[in-house]
């Protein structure tokens, strides 16, 4: 196959890109799109402080034009995201434990509502653990205020507000298998699928750069995390860099994915190098006048 979405589709998988609402009346950004991705993430205009900026008053009208384009080309949506410590609004973060328990459950509630029958997996819960090596839960509003169950209810209550969809925990520095971040989000979805808290997907972030490169180990932290019963899915990837060197850890990353019978897709960071989030960088697919870089053909020969 001659596009990345169709070449995926071949192997069972979805390719995907994030897609910013503010460049969908852009064409050659737009035919690119078209052209080369199935699935499509909002990069920033599904996150709470977007949908929801005050109390139960909720904004979907740009979403709505990510949402809209997807459906129009075929191509699948992905969640992103209930809840996040970041692109959090400021009232949530003033809320005591039983308001906050609320908010959080009807921000869940309203949003899966809205979006009911449209998505394809939802990012849940966004990056709820420590760097480094304690392994621990992330010190945020709702670690603090609800407690170590929090992340359980949030699931729970997802189940409930859309049952069609998968539910993802998603998160960064989970790609190397020995370190404690990865094991404590492992073990917590042990525990999660041993006591039957609803959990069908794990996404790895895989945003890489020389200070977190790709690991020799990708693939067993992949397999493992299936081995679960869970589907894994690689949800934002970038990769700082550029020529060949960028290019052979694309492939990498392509393989591992297509490696493990439950990796369902790939999902890069953004279309042009110009547009992505990491400035200063071209850690995507494709440069600043839209013409493929050799990442792009190591991805499309992997497939
Ligand atoms: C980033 C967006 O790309 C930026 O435009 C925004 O300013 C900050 O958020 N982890 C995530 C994504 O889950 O939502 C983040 O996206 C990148 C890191």
């Amino acid at each position: 196959a001659s596009t990345l979405g169709a070449a995926a589709a071949e192997k069972g998988r979805y390719f995907g890109a994030a897609v910013a609402a503010n460049h969908l009346g852009e064409s050659t950004y737009v035919s690119t799109l078209n052209r080369e991705f199935t699935s499509v993430t909002a990069e920033n205009e599904m996150k709470w402080d977007a949908l929801e900026p005050n109390r139960n008053s909720f904004q979907f009208a740009t979403a709505d034009r990510i949402a809209s384009h997807a459906r129009g080309q075929g191509m699948k949506l992905r969640g992103h995201t209930l809840v996040w410590h970041s692109q959090l609004p400021g009232w949530v973060q003033n809320l005591q434990t039983n308001d906050l328990r609320s908010a959080m459950n009807n921000h869940i509630n309203q949003v899966m509502a809205h979006y009911r029958g449209q998505i394809d997996s939802w990012d849940v819960v966004n990056e709820a653990f420590e760097d480094g090596s304690s392994g621990a839960r992330r010190n945020s509003v709702f670690q603090q205020r609800l407690g170590n169950g929090w992340i359980e209810e949030a699931f729970r209550t997802a189940r409930q507000a859309d049952p069609n969809a998968k539910l993802c925990y998603n998160d960064y520095n989970t790609d190397n298998w020995s370190h404690a971040k990865t094991q404590a989000v492992y073990a917590m979805v042990r525990d999660f699928t041993s006591r039957g808290v609803p959990i069908d997907c794990v996404g790895f972030q895989a945003h890489f750069n020389s200070g977190n490169p790709v690991p020799s180990n990708y693939h067993t932290t992949l397999q493992n995390f299936a081995d679960l019963g869970v589907d894994v899915q690689i949800t934002e990837l970038d990769i700082a860099g550029s020529g060949q060197q960028q290019a052979e850890q694309y492939r990498g990353i392509t393989q591992a994915c297509l490696a493990v019978s439950r990796c369902n897709g790939i999902t890069v960071w953004g279309i042009p190098d110009h547009y992505s989030w990491r400035s200063g960088d071209t850690p995507l697919l494709f440069d600043r006048n839209y013409n493929k870089k050799a990442a792009y053909t190591a991805v499309l020969e992997a497939l």
